[in-house]
């Protein structure tokens, strides 16, 4: 593992996401510090214009350079649901809820995608976006990650669901995963500190 070169706050009350996002951008060099508070949290289709959102409030507040995330799982057969809405579906319907919609179901494809947003100081936020493409399971299954992770089963990780996957391994085919590797990439290219001009190029 390469020495901490850079810093960078992640905006996110879940620990579950920040051990993941320690894991992934360690290998990069960057050290994850946890600014663990609620984040402002605009309502749109977009998950990217939610995190670029709670990333500039977050930056503005705080003075310091930022990312922070919206995530979703976006089931096809019923039409990209929950998508946006996937904290508040976990919260009332749950896994259990979820499966229930599926019973019966033979097309059970779904995605997870990952938003992640950089904000620093007097700069626009930049969105970097991941994606993890699986289907959903016949029944939960695996007591490790969080959310909707026992009922997904990403493509390439054999019929085994994200739960049942320790966090390295999760690491390997999630969408926050991707999204915050793109981060990196973009991040360590990166002249501090940075002019407007800067390359976006990277981001989605
Ligand atoms: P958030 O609004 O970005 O916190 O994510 C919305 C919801 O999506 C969370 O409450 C989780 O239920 C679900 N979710 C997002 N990412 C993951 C993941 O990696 N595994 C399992 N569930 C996730």
């Amino acid at each position: 593992m390469p020495p901490h070169e850079a810093e960078v706050f992640f905006l996110t009350k879940n620990f579950g996401k920040f051990k993941e996002a320690s894991a992934v951008l360690s290998r990069f060099g960057i050290r994850v510090l946890r600014m663990s508070e609620d984040r402002v949290e605009i309502q749109s289709d977009d998950l990217c214009e939610i995190s670029k959102f709670s990333s500039l409030e977050a930056s503005k507040a705080h003075g310091v350079p930022l990312i922070a995330e919206d995530a979703g799982l976006f089931v096809y057969s019923l039409r990209g649901f929950p998508g946006p809405y996937s904290s508040y579906a976990f919260r009332t319907i749950g896994v259990r809820g979820l499966l229930k919609l599926l019973e019966g179901v033979v097309d059970r494809r779904a995605e997870f995608k990952s938003a992640v947003s950089f904000c620093a100081p007097g700069l626009d936020p930049l969105c970097f976006l991941g994606i993890a493409r699986g289907r959903i399971s016949e029944e939960a299954r695996g007591s490790q990650g969080f959310g909707f992770d026992p009922i997904f089963i990403p493509d390439g990780g054999g019929e085994r669901t994200f739960a049942e996957m320790g966090l390295e391994e999760k690491n390997k085919y999630s969408h926050r995963a991707k999204a915050l590797e793109k981060f990196a990439r973009w991040f360590k290219g990166e002249k501090w500190p940075l002019n407007s001009d800067a390359d976006r190029s990277e981001a989605e």
